[in-house]
């Protein structure tokens, strides 16, 4: 395989700059294996403590017990290294520029002492709104610079935030306000994206009708518009902030303290709140940010993510800051007011890294490259992608046109549960494949497994699911609420193992290609979403009785959600029941859940055990039926026949 493949090796400017060349990546990874108590003693330094670890690692991924601990009896404030630490050297420099939704606009650029005094002023609003450490606050924001100011006051304070995407629905807010019991929900009054304003103050009245009455919002302005307002329980950011102090000392808080909660979907029922803790984190956060994007001083640095999302927490916030970066935040979307405002922001700004997703990739390709040809992209240096497989079409198109073909792609391959990348090239140190994201990063152990047997497949080249063998400091530590789920989910299928969930491919050159997820977890333009989810939606619909849904194959989104509605008896099936119910499920999670193909099924291809056959199912939806495999198995096969006769997705 790996001889077909087009390879990039690293470039006499990548090399020449870069943190990490061939040599010290293969010097410092072998080291981070043999001897990572050692490794990892050193690379902690990244952060400033209070109180110094002396204890680095210790972790255990059963079986039975699964614990993670990282530099334990250390302390520190994760806010203090974002942002304190940088001010004597650095109190000037940028810290966030602020690009809004509308171009005309003007865009902001913050520097680190501007940021700690906006910081501490909403740490002392939230402190007088009874917020201390350990409690609970949401974060419903748009990506305007206050939502980082929310992340790093709670972080200040030694409060956990949980930051909802504020493309979810009032029932998903309050599901994860409840979730976490948060104190507080720090808001706007609505979020411009694309020409368009989403209603986040409604929204989260909307929620709070699931949450106890004494939860309160904190709201911020960024429109105007006229909202509802409860004198007894919200409080205007924009009013508090005229009085509040612009110094708030940093509270103490252990390594294994939380950060953050952030909910994520996975193969079975409701989405789970990930631990993120305050120590590994950020060690984790900062070195990856360094060493994937080769950071530099004087860069430009922008992450095209939303802080709802974990790609925002560790590459957009604390990543950046903690090494006194200048990182962008774009509030608006790629194609808005036209497809060339990606490359009209890195002109505008110089940026030096862009990392974006996939799916934004493919949706500007199919644009032209006109749009990308009329701006100067001479700053940049190096491009990134996170989120779902990249096709190397895009890739190519990628490195070509928006790169100038000089530029190195680092093809980042985590999760919300790893904190940061695990596989991922080194712009100095790898030589790339389209569509492969290549090595582990410093002290990754990544493991092929047969799926099956869960036998760990030795030989160089090896095709099965991705397990990892050892602890990372950036790891998740919990599922909030419920040790039990979190120890089922990723160290029961593969006793020993972290389980990822995907499947990959190693080649003979030990470079790894992620196939995608194995289990009923979808990836929709970037976006995870479990089918259970889905499901659970469409069936809560009066006239629904049962629904099945699965991914298939999409040009842009790289998967589409497909989904099988059985009908209540008598209930006609109509194109306005399915405008209908796409509707309805853009009401009960949010619009990125929409499905994009109905199909009426009258009935589901189930055992004769009552299990539904999602093989056949995604089959079917993939118009790959010819080879469905055994049938045999089916109460009632001919219900397979009629699912296919009409089938959504013709080629
Ligand atoms: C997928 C996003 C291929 C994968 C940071 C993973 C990728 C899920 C890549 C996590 C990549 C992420 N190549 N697939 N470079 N990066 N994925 O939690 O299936 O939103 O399990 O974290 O996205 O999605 P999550």
């Amino acid at each position: 395989m790996s001889t077909e493949v087009k390879q990039y090796p690293v470039t006499e400017d990548a090399a020449a700059r870069a943190h990490v060349d061939a040599e010290r990546y293969a010097r410092m990874y072998a080291a981070s294996i043999d001897d990572p108590e050692a490794f990892w003693r050193e690379q902690g330094q990244r952060v400033d403590w209070i109180k110094p670890y002396s204890r680095v690692k210790d972790t255990t991924f059963g079986p039975g017990e699964v614990s993670i601990k990282w530099f334990e009896d250390g302390t520190l404030n994760v806010s203090a290294n974002c942002i304190d630490r940088h001010l004597a050297t650095r109190g000037e420099q940028t810290a966030i520029i602020w690009e809004p939704d509308e171009p005309g606009e003007d865009a902001l650029h913050i520097t680190y002492r501007e940021l700690h005094a906006a910081t501490c002023r909403m740490a002392n609003i939230l402190a007088d709104m009874g917020v201390a450490k350990g409690d609970r606050v949401v974060i419903y924001m748009p990506m305007i610079p206050e939502a980082a100011y929310a992340m790093l006051a709670c972080a200040r304070i030694g409060a956990i935030h949980s930051v909802v995407f504020a493309g979810f629905s009032p029932d998903a807010l309050g599901a994860r306000v409840s979730g976490c019991d948060a104190k507080v929900v720090i808001t706007a009054d609505s979020a411009p994206r694309g020409g368009r304003k989403t209603p986040l103050k409604v929204n989260t009245d909307k929620a709070f009708k699931h949450c106890k009455d004494s939860v309160k919002s904190l709201v911020v302005r960024r429109t105007g518009d006229d909202i509802p307002w409860d004198d007894a329980r919200d409080v205007d950011y924009n009013e508090a902030v005229k009085t509040a102090s612009d110094s708030f000392e940093p509270v103490e808080v252990g390594a294994e303290d939380p950060l953050f909660i952030l909910y994520t979907s996975g193969s079975t029922g409701q989405p789970k709140g990930v631990v993120h803790t305050s120590g590994g984190y950020l060690v984790y956060a900062a070195m990856t940010h360094r060493f994937t994007f080769d950071y530099h001083d004087g860069d430009v640095y922008w992450c095209s993510a939303d802080v709802g999302w974990v790609t925002g927490h560790s590459y957009i916030v604390y990543g950046p800051l903690a090494n006194g970066a200048t990182t962008l935040m774009f509030e608006g979307v790629p194609t808005y007011p036209d497809a060339g405002r990606f490359w009209e922001v890195c002109a505008k700004h110089s940026v030096t890294q862009f990392y974006t997703a996939p799916t934004a990739i493919r949706a500007l390709m199919g644009q032209g490259d006109q749009w990308v040809e009329k701006h100067d992209l001479s700053s940049l240096r190096l491009l990134g992608t996170v989120g779902e497989p990249i096709n190397p079409e895009a890739w190519n198109w990628y490195h070509r046109v928006v790169g100038g073909g000089r530029c190195p792609i680092v093809d980042t391959w985590w999760q919300t549960e790893t904190g940061g990348h695990l596989i991922t090239p080194l712009p100095g140190a790898t030589t790339l494949k389209p569509g492969s994201a290549t090595k582990p990063f410093f002290g990754v152990q990544p493991v092929v497994l047969e799926p099956q047997t869960g036998e760990e497949i030795t030989t160089a080249e090896a095709e099965g699911v991705l397990c990892i063998k050892d602890s990372w400091p950036g790891q998740m530590r919990t599922v909030w609420g419920d040790h039990e789920r979190f120890v089922k989910t990723y160290f029961s299928d593969y006793a020993g193992y972290y389980f990822s969930g995907d499947g990959c491919r190693r080649d003979a050159d030990g470079d790894y290609w992620i196939t995608g997820r194995v289990d009923d977890v979808l990836n929709v333009s970037g976006h995870r979403m479990g089918t259970a989810e889905v499901e659970s939606a469409l069936v809560a619909h009066e006239k629904v009785a049962e629904a099945a849904v699965v991914g298939y194959p999409h040009d842009i989104k790289g998967q589409g959600i497909y989904c099988y509605v059985t009908l209540m008896n008598g209930v006609e099936p109509s194109e306005e029941l399915r405008q209908e119910l796409r509707q309805f499920v853009r009401t009960e999670i949010g619009p990125i859940a929409s499905p994009d193909l109905i199909q009426w099924a009258p009935g589901l291809p189930k055992t004769r055990s009552g299990k539904i056959m999602r093989r056949i199912l995604r089959k079917i939806a993939e118009d790959d039926f010819g080879a469905l495999g055994d049938t045999s198995t089916l109460a009632d096969p001919s219900v397979v026949d009629d699912l296919i006769e009409n089938r959504m997705n013709r080629k």
